[in-house]
C-alpha cells in the first residue's frame, strides 16, 4: 500500500478496535490445536500479530479482527470442497487475498494435504506473518506467492504457472469488495482464466440491499457493493467476454453486521454477501 499520510492514518484508527480480551471459539481452536499455542498465551498473541498487520497494511478487516472469522468454514459448501480436495490429489486451492491464510490453515487442520493449497495476495509482508501467526514456517508446505491479480499474465511467473495447472477451488473473502465495479470485472476476468470448468469461486464480502459504489477504505476512491443480481450480471458478461459461462449463487444476510450502527464501514444497506460462482463451459 502506498504511503499513508496523517489523514489516512486518523481515517483508519476508525476500524482499529481496542485489543481483544477473547478470541472466538473456531479460531482459539486452530491456534491451540494446529499452533500449538498454549491458551493462555492465544489472545497476547493474536493482539501482538494484529498490531503488526495492521501497521503493514491498515485493512478494516485487520484493525477490527474480522480476519479470526473462519468464514470458509460457514460456507455452506464447506464439507464438499474437503471432499474435493481430498479425493484427488491433483486439485488445487487457491486462496485469493489470502491475508494471514486463515481460512487455509482451517482446511488443512481438517485433513487436506497443505501441498495442495496455495495463498495468493499482493502483500508478502502479511503472508509472512501468517507464518508467525500459526507458527507453521517449517511444516506447513503450501506456496505463499505474491501476485497482483490485475496483472494477470503481465506479472509471468508463478502466475502463468498457476493457469497453466488450474485451480478447482478459489476462495476470494472480502477480496471484490474492495474495488469498484470496473475494477472487480478486471480482476474477474483474471481469475476466470484460472479455474477449471467445473470449478468454483466461493467467499463472502460485503454486499448491500441496494447495490451502488460507496466509498472505499482510501479516501477518494469507490467500491462497488453487490446484491445476487448485480453479481450475476458480472459474472455474464465476465462469461461473455471471455468466452466462458458461470453460474451464481449466494445469499445476503446480516451474520457478523450486528455492530454495523457504529461501524465506520458498514450501512443500514449493508448485507454479508456469501457466495458460489460455478464455471459451467
Ligand atoms: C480485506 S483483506 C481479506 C483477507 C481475507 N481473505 C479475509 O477474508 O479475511 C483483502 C486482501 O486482499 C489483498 N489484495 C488487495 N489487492 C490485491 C491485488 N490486487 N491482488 C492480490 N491481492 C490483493 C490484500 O492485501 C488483503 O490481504
Amino acid at each position: 500500500m502506498a504511503a499513508i499520510n496523517d489523514s489516512d492514518a486518523e481515517r483508519y484508527q476508525k476500524w482499529y478496535d481496542p485489543d481483544l480480551e477473547e478470541v472466538n471459539p473456531q479460531i482459539r481452536h486452530l491456534l491451540e490445536t494446529y499452533s500449538n499455542i498454549r491458551p493462555a498465551d492465544v489472545v497476547s498473541h493474536v493482539n501482538k500479530i494484529r498490531a503488526r498487520g495492521f501497521a503493514a497494511n491498515p485493512y478494516p478487516c485487520i484493525g477490527n479482527y474480522r480476519f479470526l472469522n473462519l468464514t470458509l468454514l460457514t460456507h455452506p459448501l464447506y464439507k464438499s470442497i474437503i471432499s474435493k480436495l481430498q479425493s484427488n490429489s491433483f486439485a488445487i486451492y487457491l486462496d485469493l487475498g489470502c491475508c494471514f491464510g486463515q481460512d487455509l490453515r482451517q482446511l488443512v487442520l481438517d485433513g487436506v494435504p497443505s501441498s495442495q493449497l496455495v495463498g495468493l495476495d499482493i502483500e508478502g509482508p502479511l503472508m509472512d506473518l501468517g507464518y508467525e501467526l500459526f507458527r507453521d514456517r517449517g511444516t506447513v508446505e503450501s506456496k505463499f506467492v505474491v501476485v497482483d491479480i490485475f496483472q494477470g499474465e503481465a506479472q509471468g511467473e508463478p502466475w502463468t504457472e498457476l493457469v497453466a495447472k488450474g485451480a478447482d477451488v478459489v476462495h476470494c473473502s472480502a477480496f471484490f469488495h474492495l474495488f469498484p465495479l470496473a475494477l472487480q470485472v478486471d480482476a474477474a476476468k483474471v481469475i476466470s482464466r484460472v479455474v477449471r470448468k467445473g470449478g468454483i469461486i466461493v467467499g463472502r464480502q460485503s454486499g448491500s440491499v441496494k447495490p451502488a459504489e460507496v466509498p472505499a477504505i482510501k479516501a477518494g476512491t469507490t467500491s462497488f457493493r453487490h446484491d445476487l443480481n448485480t453479481l450475476a450480471e458480472m459474472w455474464e458478461n465476465v462469461g461473455m467476454e471471455t468466452g466462458t459461462k458461470w453460474k451464481v449463487d449466494g445469499s445476503l444476510d446480516e451474520v457478523g453486521l450486528q455492530t454495523k450502527i457504529k461501524n465506520a464501514v458498514e450501512d443500514e444497506n449493508s448485507r454479508r454477501l456469501l457466495f458460489t460462482i460455478t464455471r459451467v463451459e
